[in-house]
């Protein structure tokens, strides 16, 4: 079923995955200083410490904490101080007795799923702390589910740990992760533990970083010069509408298995296109269908004129346009009344237009497709228009 083929275009397809936890985070630079500020007495004054991070889906939480993490185990190993951290996703596992039972798995995989009490499971985890003489790092993903649910006496229970092992290397730090600011829902004893102070905001990431992101992650999965930057713009484009990191990564991914398929071996703003449409796409038949003949046209010759790229000039659409006016045995109509066709279509949401500067100084508007690839819509134009 999976004939095998000689990959052209992805060198390394792990690193395509959401898992992947990349050596560098770009752009996450100061959340990491704060966590290392943050963490520092843990291993300085045998200290424990939370954290609470905030942040839309995709800016990176989830990553930069794994990171942090695995980055502490190395420092921990190096000084040879036994450091382990375990992390905890509260989808996944939405009650206390769920979250405390996969802490104790950690160290004894064999540990029953019933018959223990969240208090039984605590003074086991003690037992096991205690004697490992560790530092260990609880983090719970998605905590707000948790939060929500109103199971935070497990959270409250966690913070207070170090009360009795003040000054012993032991401890129990935790890092809460979520995507609201869900604080004001504890009570106020766990959130004196919970310092007001230790909120770390991750935003959503501008188009900029994404391309960062997406151009970094390209150079480390696919062969070289195997992706366009124009290609890469166009998905920094896409997905900086949510500033969402992962929603870049699947499309360098998606793209990337596109343009496997095809005979150029390389992946073109089309790809982008293709598998944007994959991932969903707002263009409809009926929005085509609601189209006039003149901006069917007028969107015909754009889809023509853009082929693999990810923006066309409005001179060479109107070019295109000429042509297929002739085509189909309309009359071509003058600059302006292009222009508002295009217009029209914009605001339809069909096109995106934006206005750059050229080489000599003048200004010239550009036009891309965002939702479909030119090819799909070329055709379903086409037969619209029979
Ligand atoms: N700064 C970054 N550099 C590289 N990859 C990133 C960065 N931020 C996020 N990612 C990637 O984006 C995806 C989503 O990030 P994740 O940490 O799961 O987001 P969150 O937990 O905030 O929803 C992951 O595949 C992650 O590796
Ligand atoms: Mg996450």
């Amino acid at each position: 079923m999976f004939d095998e083929r000689r990959s052209v275009i992805i060198r390394d397809g792990k690193k395509l995955s959401f898992d992947y936890v990349p050596e560098k985070l770009v752009h996450r630079e100061e959340q990491m200083s704060t966590l290392r500020m943050l963490f520092r007495p843990v291993f300085e004054d045998n200290r424990s410490e939370t954290a609470f991070i905030t942040g839309t889906v995709g800016t990176g939480k989830t990553a930069t904490v794994k990171r942090f993490c695995a980055d502490m185990m190395r420092y921990g190993i190096e000084k040879g101080i036994p450091t382990d951290y375990v992390l905890v996703n509260c989808r996944q596992r939405n009650t206390e007795n769920a979250v405390i039972l996969q802490i104790l798995r950690h160290y004894d995989p064999g540990h029953p799923d019933r018959g223990f009490s969240v208090p039984e499971m605590m003074r086991t985890l003690r037992g096991i702390i205690d004697s490992k003489r560790i530092k260990l790092v609880i983090v719970l993903d998605e905590a707000d589910i948790l939060i929500k649910r109103n199971a935070v006496d497990i959270i409250y229970q966690l913070s207070r740990f170090n009360e009795e092992n003040m000054g012993s290397p032991t401890s129990i730090s935790l890092i809460l992760i979520s995507q609201e600011y869900v604080l004001d829902h504890l009570d106020t004893a766990s959130l004196s533990t919970f310092k007001r102070t230790n909120v770390i905001r991750f935003d959503r990431y501008k188009r900029d970083e994404l391309r960062d992101i997406v151009k970094i992650r390209a150079d480390e999965s696919l062969f070289p010069d195997r992706i366009r930057e124009d290609a890469i713009d166009l998905i920094a484009d896409i997905s900086s509408e949510w500033g969402d990191a992962r929603f870049a990564i699947d499309l360098l991914d998606k793209s990337a298995r596109k343009g496997e398929n095809k005979e150029r071996g390389e992946v073109t703003a089309e790809e982008v296109r293709e598998a944007k449409a994959m991932i969903y796409s707002v263009v409809t038949e009926t929005k085509l269908m609601d189209l006039d003949r003149n901006q069917m046209i007028t969107l015909l010759a754009i889809s023509r004129s853009i082929k693999d790229m990810a923006y066309v000039n409005m001179g060479a659409a109107e070019k295109t346009y000429a042509v297929v006016c002739e085509e189909y045995g309309e009359k071509a109509r003058q600059h302006t009344q292009f222009w508002t066709y295009v217009k029209a279509l914009e605001k339809i949401g069909l096109i995106v237009t934006s206005v750059r500067g050229e080489a000599d100084g003048g200004r010239s508007t550009y036009i891309s497709l965002p939702d479909i690839p030119s090819r799909v819509l070329a055709n379903k134009l086409e037969t619209l228009m029979e």
